[in-house]
């Protein structure tokens, strides 16, 4: 508990009926809740005004901060619905304290890790009539913080918000656990040293989605980044983090070197591959060294991962001069092994030896 008091405005947004329907086919990002978690922040006031409130349109000044300079920043986490009916969401305070170093790189204010939590809890628990039961299928929370004040000094605003809104959804890539195309970018970077690679704000996205485009126009599902200064070394994907699997029961994912996101789901696998006896190789990672070794059958498996892609086998990595690909041998074994673990964690059916799950509260029960 913090000792902000959070004031309640109950509304059902949809009826019951509208809902189910929803759930039954929720797709990724498309539907919303019926509540949102709302609180002010001001230099001089700090964080106040903490609201469960129904989801709907938020007051925004056409000067105000965010509109302009872009200081956002956001978070994505899941609540899982268990076969017993209880939910569950997977190390939010890690999400929280990730959010904090988003804020101090983009000049927002930093929010305790147990009013991010609380916060997570609160709307997860009125809105628990929205965490779906199917396979594969869980509320996708979004938090994230904006600069709401008006004017147009270029300056970090002294006022911000910190919202929370959640989504019901299914897999965020159809078609099963089917291995993805990956488009390596080689005219646009995400990160270059000292920007905001680390750092989870809007910016980072919005400058992805060209070379996004340019990945779905040649029929892949996301983009490589590589970085701005090495074009051979791997950063990441415009959403998730690269893991390459050897022969020699090591896996080899990039350093976090400021350029990339530190991704929670990456942390976890990282320990669950050690805890399986698996070296872990963090460290400047080639797309020479990804083609050499596919060719000699040293690297046996890659993938992607993220709250939102949870671990997905990637099956090619396309660029314009060579693509590098696993033909049928994607998707891999330890891939998919992992994924059974990590997801059998967070939907109940193996063991939470690392205590990463967080219980949502009953609707009414203390947070
Ligand atoms: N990298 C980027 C750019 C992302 O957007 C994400 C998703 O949040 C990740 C990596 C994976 O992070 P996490 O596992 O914390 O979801
Ligand atoms: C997440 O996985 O939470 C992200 O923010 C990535 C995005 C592809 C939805």
């Amino acid at each position: 508990m913090t000792d902000l008091t959070f004031a309640h405005t109950e509304a059902e947004r949809l009826p019951a009926k509208d809902r189910e329907a929803i759930l039954d086919n929720p797709g990724f990002g498309d539907h919303f809740t019926d509540h949102m978690v709302s609180i002010a922040w001001t230099r001089d006031a700090g964080w106040h005004d903490a609201q469960v409130m129904p989801y709907g349109p938020i007051p925004m000044d056409p000067a105000s901060s965010v509109l302009h300079y872009g200081q956002e920043i956001f978070e994505g986490l899941k609540a899982y619905r268990r076969a017993d009916g209880s939910i569950v969401t997977f190390r939010p305070e890690e999400n929280a304290s990730r959010l904090n170093d988003s804020a101090a790189r983009l000049a927002l204010p930093e929010l305790p890790v147990e009013l991010f939590v609380e916060a997570v809890k609160r709307l997860v628990a009125v809105d628990a009539a929205w965490v779906p039961s199917g396979a594969d299928q869980s509320l996708y929370v979004r938090p994230f913080m904006i600069a709401d004040e008006s004017f147009l000094g270029v300056r970090a605003a002294q006022r911000a918000r910190f919202l929370v809104i959640a989504s019901p959804s299914g897999p965020y890539f159809t078609g099963g656990i089917k291995p993805v195309s990956i488009w390596l970018s080689q005219d646009f970077s995400r990160a270059g040293h000292g920007g905001t690679g680390a750092a989870k704000c809007g910016g980072n996205y919005a400058a992805s989605l060209l070379p996004q485009n340019l990945a779905a126009e040649n029929g892949c599902q996301q983009v490589l980044f590589t970085d701005a200064n090495s074009p051979d070394t791997i950063d990441e994907l415009g959403g998730m983090n690269l893991f390459l699997v050897r022969d020699d029961k090591t896996l080899v994912t990039p350093a976090l070197n400021g350029n990339i996101l530190p991704g929670i789901t990456r942390k976890s696998l990282i320990q669950l591959a050690k805890d399986r006896g698996y070296a872990v190789e963090e460290r400047a990672v080639t797309v020479t060294e990804w083609r050499e070794g596919v060719a000699n059958g040293s690297i046996t498996e890659a993938f992607a991962c993220g709250t939102a892609a949870v671990i997905t086998p990637i099956g090619q990595l396309k660029s314009p001069d060579f693509t590098i690909d696993f033909g049928d041998r994607a998707p891999g074994e330890l891939t998919l092994s992992l994924r059974e673990e990590l997801t059998g964690i967070q939907y109940g059916t193996h063991e939470d030896r690392h205590g990463w799950l967080t219980e949502i509260p009953a609707v009414g029960a203390a947070v």
